[in-house]
């Protein structure tokens, strides 16, 4: 359920960023005119990269969500000339900000910090500071450089992408609008059919069984946000299939389950089925 509300909230922060990103395209249209570097709407040139910046302060998963949103990332340090570049970057924000968020995040305590780019840590900082993570910290970056601060310190959002990447996007080789998504392409748009399979042979067990049964059911919403809807009134519409299976497959749901039905009480654990077997 946490990743339903991820993509939620990634949608939310794409249409409030939109307005502030016009604001900023006007700001910046100097800077972006003595460039030749050709960025994304949205995004200005400077130094060789192509950057986006939300001069608001954020929490880190705020930061990193809002440059997932405009196919970016927070920037990633990898010698001492990127984080003297980085450190510029402070002053290339109009007005200048005094800190923001790296995409470094503590993904084994004790070890190295992690880049959500999936770069290398191939660079420790002047200090070692990108070593010996601590659960829960990133790092901002301020004038004198790299400082530690817990996910929720705000900072704000300084975001750039690989302007060497081919513009068109390698999934759907299509044209990419500013926040990375296909040209066009609106999320009220898309609707698919998801069949769910549960196992539900001895093997799965009754507390697993309604363990899967719960997660099914927060797929459609967690009591106040509602995930995937099935309303056949809409004009495009998801629809939700779910399929026990033990020695039969049973139709639980025939792609119309909706935030009011239940897996619990619908699906048992079948005895004397021991596993279901998938290659029959
Ligand atoms: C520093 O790393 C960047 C990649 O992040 C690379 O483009 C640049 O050439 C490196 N500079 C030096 C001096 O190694
Ligand atoms: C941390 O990064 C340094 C530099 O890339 C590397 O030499 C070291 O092995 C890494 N340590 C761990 C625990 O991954
Ligand atoms: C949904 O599909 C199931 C399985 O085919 C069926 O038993 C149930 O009556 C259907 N529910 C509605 C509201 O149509």
């Amino acid at each position: 359920s946490s990743r339903m509300k991820i993509a939620l909230l990634l949608v939310t922060i794409g249409a409030a960023w939109y307005a502030n990103l016009l604001q900023m395209d006007t700001n910046r249209a100097n800077i972006a005119d003595t460039d030749q570097l050709q960025c994304r709407n949205g995004f200005y040139p400077y130094g060789g990269v192509c950057m986006y910046s939300n001069n608001e302060n954020v929490n880190y998963g705020v930061a990193v969500s809002a440059c997932a949103a405009v196919g970016a990332y927070a920037p990633s340090i990898h010698n001492q000339s990127d984080l003297d570049f980085w450190i510029g970057a402070l002053k290339w924000q109009n007005p200048p900000i005094s800190h923001y968020w790296l995409d470094a995040y503590c993904e084994t305590p004790g070890g190295n910090y992690t880049w959500r780019d999936a770069l290398p840590t191939d660079y420790l900082g002047p200090k070692g500071e990108l070593t010996g993570c601590a659960p829960g910290t990133g790092y901002h970056i301020h004038a004198d450089g790299l400082k530690r601060f817990f996910y929720d310190t705000p900072a704000s959002a300084v975001c750039s992408y690989d302007t060497k990447a081919d513009r068109a996007d390698p999934y759907c080789n299509c044209a990419v609008d500013k926040f990375g998504f296909p040209s066009g392409w609106n999320y009220n748009d898309i609707w698919v059919d998801v069949a769910i399979i549960l196992d539900t042979s001895e093997a799965m067990g009754t507390t697993a069984c309604f363990l899967a049964g719960a997660l099914i059911e927060s797929f459609f919403g967690d009591g106040f946000d509602d995930f995937l809807i099935t309303d056949t009134n809409a004009p495009f519409y998801t629809r939700v299939g779910v399929i026990g299976m033990s020695d039969t497959p049973t139709v639980l749901y025939n792609l119309n389950m909706t935030k009011n039905d239940k897996v619990h009480g619908k699906a048992s654990i079948k005895k004397g089925v021991l596993g279901i077997d998938v290659v029959a």
